[in-house]
């Protein structure tokens, strides 16, 4: 039997959101657990060939087992139009066979984010990814207001999933209260995981 792991799944064009990504999973090891930091493709307009299943750099791309056996999610994307990214909307399309078989039923998970501006739409970007999750009967999971760094921080971070403000030239580096959010958002997935695995 493999070992029980938190998939931290993310799509990232500039690296905000694969920052956070690899924040969060720092939390989540810091909690015990083991993690698995995957992303996803690029779309193209015109697609003239398939992406090698292997990116040439960078964390690798998810498979639908590394979704289906893991034990909680942490899952983000870009802000796109107050939207998730087409690349992890296209992600989930494909995850019919996972719905059918009920391979993500009662699985804890958390939404992340990054935008460029302010108030640029990260509560309904981090919305925007809840329904396909819903759908597959997992368990949401946002931020508790009893960690100070939520009600303190000037940029980035919300009840609904941690976030940051990237700054419209991709400028800001990740505050000291984003980065903190993180790690507590990856330590408490994890804390749940463990405690629903009994
Ligand atoms: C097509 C597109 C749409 C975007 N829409 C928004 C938006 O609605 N609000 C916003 O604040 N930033 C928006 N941005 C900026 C990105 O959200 C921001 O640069 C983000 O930090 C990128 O994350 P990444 O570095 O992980 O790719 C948009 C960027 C692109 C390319």
């Amino acid at each position: 039997m493999t070992e029980a792991y938190v998939l931290v799944l993310y799509y990232s064009k500039y690296g905000a959101t694969k920052q956070l990504a690899h924040l969060i999973a720092d939390g989540v090891e810091a909690a015990g657990m083991s993690v698995k930091i995957r992303t996803v493709p690029n779309l193209a307009t015109v697609v003239t060939e398939a992406a090698p299943s292997i990116p040439d750099e960078g964390d690798i791309y998810c498979t639908l087992d590394d979704l289906a056996n893991c034990s909680a999610l942490a899952l983000g994307s870009p802000t796109r139009f107050g939207n998730m990214a087409a690349e992890m909307k296209y992600f989930w399309d494909q995850t019919t066979s996972l719905w059918l078989s009920g391979a993500l039923h009662n699985k804890p998970v958390c939404v992340f984010t990054s935008s460029g501006s302010m108030h640029g739409g990260q509560e309904s970007t981090l919305l925007s990814m809840l329904p396909p999750l819903f759908h597959h009967g997992m368990l949401i999971m946002g931020l508790s207001n009893v960690h100070p760094a939520l009600s303190n921080t000037k940029s980035g971070g919300t009840p609904y999933g941690v976030s940051h403000v990237s700054g419209t030239r991709h400028e800001n580096s990740i505050s000291s209260d984003e980065k903190a959010l993180c790690i507590e958002q990856g330590k408490r997935l994890a804390r749940v995981a463990k405690q629903l695995q009994g």
